[in-house]
């Protein structure tokens, strides 16, 4: 090979090294990171110290042949005087040898992999228990046992994209879709597990003491459509008593005052709100069972997320974007852009008018099409964020 040939390689070369460097560079390194190497609680340490030793045994078979296969080509290259090598073909030795090895660190990896699945399958003593409906694209949560926070809790609160959670305290989870298939995944908590229509699975996260206080962000983790990728969601881990408070304040539905200032910005009138959204205070049925409808069958299966303490969130639209700026202060323009065209916000299949007939629409209809103008939306948005009108 001519010198200038190897130089183009070693080009090549330098050129994959120094973009290794950079794309590691942009790893994020924030404390919200998705990232299943650093587990902040049992689970996803359990599924990291299951994989660790096998990357390390892999990595050594890996440079083990890769090496092998250079010597040898390299050795054996064509030039004058270079004879073919001792033909093994057949040699049985060798072919048993090279059949049992790889069988044996099979069935080591095997082992321990299996009892872990069987071990995080079992549901945990003293779980909370929530059930996770996978939606078109948010994420919606049923807190079903809350009498285990405190005795006298006879409520469920039903919650969207932001998962509150005790920490040090198992949570099971019962993941449900009435549409397609998705897959939840919090990677610094638990390993993903596929949410899909027609079948109920489990299973369990949780995060240690020390990580009260702190956010955990994940994500969709299985294409459902237009926008599976902003289908993201938050796990914010509360100290046991700031849990226990959560609960209660997410109990609370709104004032007969707040219910008629509603209906006088058009969110239980004009606009039908209601038709996809749960706001709690408005119709006092609905109050007493705020489950999901038929969640098993989809029938009837609310479509928005429940509103009634949006303000209480850090995000909306699946949790795509920040409810409040870095300074605590709500960010009334972003959602009021929301409200008013929400499908320019985020990928929808149903950029129209709120109740266009013949069409099927996933995600929040255009109400700017709808006749709503800039300042409706951004009142309705002061509105929701608790704020003077
Ligand atoms: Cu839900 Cu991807």
């Amino acid at each position: 090979m001519t010198t200038q040939r190897w130089r183009r390689r070693a080009y090549g070369v330098a050129l994959l090294a120094a973009a290794t460097f950079v794309f590691a560079a942009c790893a994020d390194n924030s404390e919200h990171e998705q990232n299943g190497l650093e587990p902040h609680g049992p689970v996803a340490r359990k599924q990291l110290d299951l994989l660790t030793p096998w990357v390390v045994v892999a990595a050594v078979i890996g440079i083990a042949v890769v090496s092998a296969t250079v010597f040898f080509a390299l050795k054996y290259r064509e030039r004058p005087g270079n004879e073919n090598p001792k033909q093994i073909h057949g040699h049985s030795g060798l072919e048993i040898t090279w059949t049992i090895i790889p069988a044996v660190i099979m069935v080591a990896m095997a082992v321990p992999t299996v009892s872990l699945i069987w071990e995080l399958d079992k549901k945990p003593a003293d779980a909370l228990e929530v059930t996770v409906y996978g939606k078109q694209w948010w994420w919606e949560y049923q807190y079903t046992n809350l009498d285990t926070v405190s005795a006298d809790i006879d409520y469920q609160v039903n919650t969207a994209n932001e998962l509150h959670i005790p920490a040090g305290r198992p949570v099971y989870l019962t993941l449900r879709s009435t549409n397609v298939i998705h897959s939840f995944w919090v990677p610094s908590l638990a390993g993903k597990k596929d949410v899909t229509p027609g079948r109920d699975n489990h299973m369990w996260l949780e995060a240690d003491p020390e990580e009260a206080g702190k956010v955990f962000y994940g994500q969709c983790a299985e294409y459902c459509g237009l926008s599976h990728a902003d289908m993201r969601l938050r796990v914010v881990v509360d100290s046991p008593e700031d849990f226990a408070a959560w609960v209660e304040s997410q109990h609370e539905v709104w004032s007969e005052e707040r219910v008629a200032q509603a209906a006088d910005l058009g969110i239980t009138t004009t606009w039908g709100c209601t038709a996809c959204h749960y706001l709690g205070g408005v119709d006092p049925a609905v109050d007493t069972d705020i489950t999901d409808t038929d969640a098993k069958t989809g029938e009837n299966a609310r479509f928005g997320p429940n509103l009634t303490h949006l303000a209480d969130r850090s995000s909306f639209a699946g949790a795509k974007y920040d409810l409040y700026d870095e300074n605590g202060n709500p960010d009334v323009d972003a959602l009021t852009n929301w409200i008013w065209h929400a499908p320019e916000r985020k990928p929808a299949q149903c950029n129209k008018p709120v109740a266009a007939s013949g069409t099927r629409c996933v995600g929040m209809p255009n109400f700017e099409k709808s006749g709503m103008t800039q300042a409706d939306a951004a009142a309705i948005a002061r509105f929701l964020l608790e704020l003077d009108q």
